[in-house]
């Protein structure tokens, strides 16, 4: 019995060959990219073309990145490319795919309606994955008739940077399918680590309240952003300050994460920062929107 189910494990993992990647944001394009890599055949997918369109042309630049550094040959750029098709069409999407992992906003509503639509579309027993930085796997899982086949697979930014994948069970995660996303992520060259389904996981709940209190230091005074950056860099051997950080995650998202700790945990000590909450509501979002704790629009990482 055992060794029928090791095999039924490693089969399980052997036979994903077409992966449909849903969002083709930072995180979307970025596993999209790792995928097409290790020589898997990727549909990229998104709600418009130009959306898309600018994924793949994220893609294209951060190969040519590889290339410059040595890491990749020219060949293997363009069989990468070559690799991933795009998508403005979900079902169709789904219906090629051997397995999803889903990057779109992080909206538990649009989440839920994405995996509806997953569930429905594709074959049966295809294991859906989230790429969520903080949403419910569980939650996710049971708005579809396979929650067994459901499980968080988070990967960090940058993706073809970053080691590690966080392998997220849902309660009703099966262990066939946590050993194929395992088996998976160790194809992609990442160390996957599991971890239960809690309110952050782990990345989000120890990252973020570290970002969240170094907003606090801002707002009370307690020094500049280049002040607190500088303390966490030098004296801690960060790469990045925690408020470069935060921008490069993007406010929004991390104003999202800091909400759901508050919420699922239930403890003030997960409370937003209310200078986040102003930053996030006056459009100034990090990088991505040009301004955040730095100034991106002209000089990188200038002060705001
Ligand atoms: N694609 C491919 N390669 C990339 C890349 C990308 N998008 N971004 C950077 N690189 C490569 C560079 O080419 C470079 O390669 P070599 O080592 O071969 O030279 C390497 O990564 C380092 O990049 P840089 O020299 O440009 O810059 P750096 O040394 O300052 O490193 C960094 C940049 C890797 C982003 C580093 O600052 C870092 O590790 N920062 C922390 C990132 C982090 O904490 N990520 C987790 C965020 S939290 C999250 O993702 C989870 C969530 O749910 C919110």
């Amino acid at each position: 019995m055992a060794k029928r189910r090791i095999g039924l494990q490693k089969n399980m993992a052997e036979n994903l060959k077409n992966i449909t990647v849903v969002g083709s944001g930072t995180m979307g394009n970025g596993i999209a990219h790792v995928f097409a890599q290790f020589g898997f055949q990727v549909v990229l997918n998104d709600i418009k073309p130009e959306f898309v369109e600018r994924g793949l042309n994220t893609i294209a630049g951060n190969l040519d990145r590889q290339v410059k550094k040595g890491a990749l040959t020219e060949q293997q750029k363009q069989e990468t490319l070559g690799r991933i098709k795009t998508s403005t069409n979900l079902e169709n999407a789904a219906q090629s795919a051997d397995f999803v992992v889903e990057a779109a906003t992080e909206d538990e509503t649009i989440k839920k309606d994405i995996f509806r639509t997953l569930d429905r579309a594709t074959k049966p027993n295809v294991i859906l994955a989230t790429n969520t930085s903080s949403i419910s796997i569980t939650g996710i899982a049971a708005i579809t008739k396979r929650p067994q086949n459901v499980i968080g697979m988070h990967f960090m930014n940058p993706v073809p940077v970053m080691k590690l994948v966080e392998v997220i069970r849902g309660l009703a995660t099966s262990n066939e399918t946590f050993a194929a996303v395992k088996n998976l992520a160790e194809k992609l060259g990442k160390m996957p680590v599991e971890v239960n389904d809690y309110p952050g996981f782990v990345s989000n709940r120890v990252l973020l309240p570290m970002l969240n209190e170094a907003m606090y230091c801002v707002m009370e005074g307690v020094a500049t952003p280049e002040a607190i950056d500088t303390v966490m860099k030098l004296g801690m051997n960060h790469p990045m300050g925690p408020l470069q950080l935060a921008d490069f995650i993007g406010l929004d998202v991390c104003l999202s994460i800091m909400n759901v700790l508050h919420e699922g945990l239930g403890d003030s000590k997960y409370r937003p920062c209310p200078l986040l909450k102003k930053m996030v509501a006056s459009g100034n979002l990090g990088r991505k929107t040009g301004k955040g704790f730095y100034n991106y629009s002209s000089k990188e990482n200038t002060k705001t």
